[in-house]
């Protein structure tokens, strides 16, 4: 049995030296474990409760995911996605919405917290509160419990967001499971053996505190000005320090070995001056870093080549959220046997693809084979007749992708037709033309 680990990360920003060593760091190591499954994803539905800014969405989301792949993540190994390329999560958020007491909401801390500011300020309790601030504790849930994970390693601040995905879970079990458990109960993970970096000021490193040492952005001179900005106390070199009150200690206690960090103490015990130890850190801090910086950079420079990761890590995630919604809606009511048929060909519908229109063929009730046309978004945009086998419907979507004499198409009453060697090959509406029409034009 192994252990399924996942966390999300939500793409706003663009990550820092205490990212780094406070979660990027552990995750990796943690997914290179024997026995564990890990899921890591990029929780951008959740950037845009806190951010209205596309460009910085984007361009955070491709940072992100190349920190990640850069700081060694396996993505063979692990499930590696972005939360907007799987459609069940937000499907499974509105179910689980219909079955989540608001008052559980109420409860929950970020929420609480931006009512006490609003009220603190004299204006309205909910001023400025969206409902996605309000139930994001339940988008959260559907993240966790869409894989079914044992093990959520988050900050602090996130524990009661996992009480609220058990209770969430136990309810929908107890509504809908009729003795079946759907969703398995996970559990945060708090690791306190994890460093908590001290920023430029001694305070928790943050960018609200505006404190932080960059990780690759502004390459290895921007992370070596920001470590000279380090606040320390006015000892001359010469005089001894006190190691184990000082910020750089610290910082380079967390990307050393122990016998490399004793050296480092006694070093400034001894009275080694505040710039060395600062230049040391630097070459200690960047001797790790350089050869991930410059995978980040490359992969900066072919975004391309992230997309294609991150949409690989989407198909493995969506295999196993696509039938697991499947029963989810059966359990609910809400089985659909037309959207059946089309799930047939997950791969096609949804892969990597999805931004160009396409034909998807399937067996028809009667037995008969027959395809559709999709536009980019994933809608119909006509339906084929039937034929007698997957061949001839093949040989015709050939044929339609090859381009078509604007003859091939005639009105018929509010429909039209389209017509191939004189045989009916689609029937739609008339206000459909100029779209399959566009469609057909881009294979
Ligand atoms: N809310 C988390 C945070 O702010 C990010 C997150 C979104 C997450 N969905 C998740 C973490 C699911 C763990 C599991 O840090």
């Amino acid at each position: 049995m192994s252990l399924r680990v996942l966390t999300g990360i939500t793409t706003t920003g663009t990550p820092h030296l205490g990212n780094y060593a406070g979660a990027i760091r552990p995750a990796i190591h943690a997914s290179t474990q024997p026995g564990v499954d890990a899921f890591f994803f990029l929780a951008d539905y959740h950037a845009l409760i806190k951010c209205d800014d596309p460009q910085r969405i984007l361009r955070s989301r491709l940072e992100i995911a190349a920190t990640w792949i850069a700081g060694g993540l396996d993505t063979d190994k692990v499930t590696f996605y972005r939360q907007s390329d799987i459609p069940q999560i937000p499907e499974l958020c509105w179910m689980l919405t219909c079955v989540t007491a608001k008052g559980l909401m109420n409860r929950a801390h970020a929420y609480k917290a931006s009512v006490d500011q609003n009220v603190s300020k004299n204006v309205e309790a909910d001023d400025g509160i969206t409902l996605g601030l309000f139930s994001y504790p339940v988008l959260m849930a559907a993240d966790i419990l869409m894989f079914n994970a044992n093990k959520v390693p988050v900050g602090r601040d996130q524990i009661q967001h996992l009480e609220m995905t058990r209770d969430i879970a136990q309810r929908f079990n107890h509504l809908y499971g009729q003795g079946k458990e759907f969703f398995s109960l996970p559990e945060a993970q708090v690791d306190d053996e994890v460093a908590t970096l001290p920023g430029l000021d001694g305070r928790k490193m943050s960018k609200s505190y505006n404190n932080t040492i960059p990780l690759f952005e502004g390459g290895a001179k921007a992370t070596r000005a920001a470590i000279m900005r380090i606040v320390t106390d006015s000892r001359q070199p010469g005089e001894p320090k006190n190691a184990l009150d000082s910020h750089i200690y610290t910082l380079y206690k967390a990307f050393s070995r122990p016998d490399e960090a004793v050296q480092f103490r006694a070093d400034l015990e001894q009275g080694m001056g505040w710039g060395d130890a600062k230049q040391t850190l630097f070459e200690r801090i960047e001797r790790d870093l350089a050869p991930m910086r410059e995978r980040y950079d490359e992969l900066m420079a072919a975004p391309d080549r992230i997309e294609e990761i991150l949409l690989a890590g989407a198909q493995k995630a969506r295999k196993l959220a696509q039938p697991f919604m499947e029963q989810l809606r059966e359990a609910v009511g809400l089985s659909n046997a037309g959207l059946a048929a089309g799930a047939q060909h997950p791969g096609k519908a949804q892969g990597s693809s999805s931004k160009k229109p396409r034909f998807v063929s399937f067996k028809d009730d009667d037995g008969s084979f027959r395809f559709r046309l999709l536009d980019a978004a994933g809608q119909q945009l006509l339906l084929s007749a039937s034929f007698d086998s997957p061949q001839a419907a093949g040989k015709t979507i050939k044929r339609l992708q090859g381009g078509l004499p604007d003859t091939a198409f005639t009105q018929a009453a509010t429909d039209v037709v389209l017509t191939l060697d004189g045989a009916e090959v689609a029937r739609f509406d008339a206000l459909r033309l100029a779209e399959v029409q566009e469609a057909l034009a881009q294979f």
